[in-house]
């Protein structure tokens, strides 16, 4: 039998809240490929979430840490050493919340406290998840750590608020610290812009469907489903994109280089 696509890969999973999550569906597919990991979430998701029974489906644990808070993060990467024998290879930040997409706050009217948390929450977070690793040298060379983006990045989606900027730092940061985890320890940082997918932060954003039935019509290859973008998380936590890091990987069926489509037209 031929080995399996993550055999002996050891790494922590952010941001399964429930069966929809795109984190969930990395677990799940993570496990048939072999790799050992432990899940986490922030604490409140534990009391609204199903990650325990995913931690069992997994034969894990899931422990509770805010991404935010430097403290939890680094009692998470000390026990998921401890649980899994050693250091990781892999991890995935699959993170994102925005009070004022929540409230319903346009772009325009922003509370700042809020659009705050939003940078915290949804960017900075992967700094610090990074940062922790750094200092902490929890990952083995040529790791992968990985987290989702949204093209809003890049271009405009008024419903997507203040989501966008923090996408477009999140990206950023995943150059910068790719740079410097690259030089040590041949650390590979990316993101994958992922087409929108109906789960509970997706589904938040104003006029979701609308927003999904359009990129459906817009992409040649239609939306990518989160299953989709399960199998191409555990590509990039392979040793098959050894070289891939600091880039922004677009997982969209095409979206991104359409202009015009026929279809929509139509
Ligand atoms: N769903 C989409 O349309 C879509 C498209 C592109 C990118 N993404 C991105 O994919 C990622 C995963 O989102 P999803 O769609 O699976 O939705 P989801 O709601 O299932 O996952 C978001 C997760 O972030 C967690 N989270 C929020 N605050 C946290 C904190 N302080 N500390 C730790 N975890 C925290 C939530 O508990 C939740 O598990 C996000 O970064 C999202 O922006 C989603």
């Amino acid at each position: 039998m031929s080995k399996r696509l993550l055999e002996g890969k050891k790494g922590i999973i952010f941001g399964a809240l429930d069966e929809r999550s795109i984190a969930w569906k990395v677990a799940v597919r993570a496990m048939e490929e072999g790799a050992t990991f432990t899940l986490t979430n922030a604490p409140v998701a534990f009391r609204f979430g199903n990650i325990k029974q995913l931690a069992e489906q997994c034969n894990t644990i899931a422990i509770p840490a805010d991404a935010t808070k430097m403290d939890d993060l680094q009692a998470l990467f000390e026990q998921s050493m401890a649980h899994l024998g050693g250091k990781l290879d892999f991890v995935l930040h699959s993170i994102g919340m925005s009070p004022n997409v929540r409230k319903k706050k346009a772009y325009t009217e922003v509370k700042y406290e809020w659009l705050d948390k939003t940078i915290d929450v949804s960017a900075v977070s992967f700094h610090k998840v990074m940062r922790t690793a750094y200092d902490m040298d929890a990952i083995n060379d040529r790791g992968s750590v990985l987290a989702l983006s949204y093209i809003a990045a890049q271009r405009v989606f008024p419903g997507y608020g203040d989501m966008a900027d923090a996408k477009a730092m999140l990206e950023s940061i995943a150059r910068n610290f790719g740079y410097f985890y690259g030089k040590r320890n041949q650390v590979r940082v990316n993101t994958i812009s992922q087409s929108p997918t109906a789960t509970t932060a997706g589904s938040g954003i104003d006029g979701f469907q609308d927003f999904f039935d359009y990129a459906e019509k817009m992409s040649p290859l239609g939306n990518a489903s989160a299953d989709d973008c399960a199998n191409y998380c555990l590509f990039l936590f392979s040793d098959w994109s050894r070289a891939i890091t600091m880039q922004n990987l677009y997982h969209d069926g095409g979206f991104s280089c359409m202009g015009m489509s026929p279809d929509l037209m139509a």
